[in-house]
């Protein structure tokens, strides 16, 4: 019941007598090991105690929009960002009103206007609610925006009645949520990423290298797993645990890894190059370790290969993402890189001294691909993964690459 590892729900609950099962709801995100913060309107709290949620979930359970306290430890804003996952369970037809028409007069409600996360509501409600024009208004107004919505069910209802207006149950709405994460969108497809820092050695104990961490290809390859696609990671030297179902393969070199990327190119359907390569590497390595004897050391250095542009211009190219970090002018440069490497997509982001983005665990992109762009704002890089893998897939299949046998 490892499925949901390293996930963040917050799960919103809002006043109805359904509020009752968001407890065992809680239960089984916990036991997939979700991590989850629950949030609850005012009415919620009339249903089902906060402390059976909070003992539930681990975490303190926040309600009041201004609570100084809760403030001090994370903002409303910061919480919206936490999120992978926004899951209002259960959604009363108030809530779903005040969604529709953009609301923010309490602490959940401006979570969903402020959140970057997918957002999943499970309505539960008197079937007449419902079935009221207004309801329905609302619900095809927020579907439209692209709120999921789970449920509901038809049954038995709490009033006594029969009819639409059921809150799925815990375990349909936990497999919803597994679902959300693991899309299948890419299934049967291939998908070939370099990530990390490449080591080009001067001496057997220096090298020249860029700054990488290797988080952002990391994150990527787990979220293509998520999506359904078979991974080869090839990746220089990180300190990374691999994302479970991905078949990572290290590198030194900026050599060594354009000779992986040749062996498993022609397998794949996707290659995404997130790598931080070494433009240069010195022209002879030194057997011995250099010493520090004479006051200046010349080194004379050689262009590496451009993996990526070697495979955007190969005779059948897979569907090629690259990364462009810039220091100014972002798109300019970004559109540029764009052209020239011939790539079907570019991410771009900036860095530098105030930007951060190399060490950091956040991040923001702007995608470009031919005759489009599209913004993914400030978030973990785990989640910013996600969305990037979604935008991914939603050009690759709106560019109906054949698939490649594998
Ligand atoms: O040219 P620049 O290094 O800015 O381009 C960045 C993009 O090109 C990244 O996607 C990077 O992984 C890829 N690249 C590559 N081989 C190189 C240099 C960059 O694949 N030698």
């Amino acid at each position: 019941m490892f499925e949901l590892k390293e996930k963040r729900i917050l799960l919103g609950i809002t006043g109805g007598i359904a509020a009752y099962k968001a407890a065992e709801l809680v239960r089984l995100l916990r036991r997939s090991n979700a991590e989850v913060q629950v949030v609850m309107t005012q009415a919620a709290t009339e249903f089902i105690t906060p402390l059976t949620l909070q003992t539930l979930s681990g975490r303190r359970v926040r309600q009041a929009f201004f609570d100084p306290n809760d403030e001090a430890s994370i903002g409303h804003i910061d919480l919206a960002r936490w999120a992978d996952l926004i899951l209002i369970a259960p959604t009363s037809a108030d809530f779903m009103a005040r969604l529709a028409h953009g609301l923010a007069n309490d602490l959940l409600s401006t979570l969903c206007l402020a959140a970057t996360a997918p957002i999943a509501l499970a309505p539960a409600m008197n079937q007449q609610m419902w079935l009221n024009p207004a309801t329905q208004a609302n619900a095809k107004l927020l579907q439209a925006r692209g709120i999921k919505l789970w449920g509901p069910g038809d049954g038995e209802q709490a009033c006594g009645e029969t009819g639409p207006g059921r809150m799925l149950e815990p375990a349909e709405l936990l497999a919803q949520t597994i679902k959300q994460f693991n899309s299948q969108l890419l299934a049967g497809q291939c998908v070939l990423l370099t990530a990390g820092p490449t080591q080009e050695p001067i001496d057997p104990v220096r090298f020249i290298g860029n700054r990488s961490s290797g988080k952002m290809g990391f994150a990527l390859a787990q979220a293509f797993v998520e999506a359904g696609a078979q991974v080869y990671l090839i990746s220089g030297p990180v300190a990374l645990a691999t994302p479970t179902g991905v078949t990572r393969i290290d590198v030194g070199t900026a050599i060594e890894m354009q000779q992986r990327v040749t062996e498993h190119i022609n397998r794949c359907d996707i290659f995404v190059a997130c790598a931080a390569v070494a433009d240069y590497r010195p022209k002879a390595t030194a057997a011995q370790k250099i010493k520090k004897s004479r006051e200046q050391l010349d080194l004379i250095l050689t262009r590496n290969p451009d993996i990526l542009a070697e495979v955007a211009a190969s005779t059948v190219p897979p569907f090629t993402v690259g990364f462009a970090a810039e220091t100014e002018q972002l798109i300019k440069h970004a559109e540029e890189k764009r052209r020239l490497k011939r790539v079907d997509m570019i991410a771009a982001n900036l860095v530098g001294a105030e930007q951060g983005g190399f060490e950091r665990d956040e991040n923001a992109l702007t995608v470009l691909w031919e005759g489009g762009s599209k913004n993914l704002p400030m978030a973990r890089k785990e989640k910013l993964a996600q969305s990037l893998v979604a935008t991914i897939t939603e050009r690759y299949h709106a560019e109906k690459h054949p698939t490649k046998d594998s």
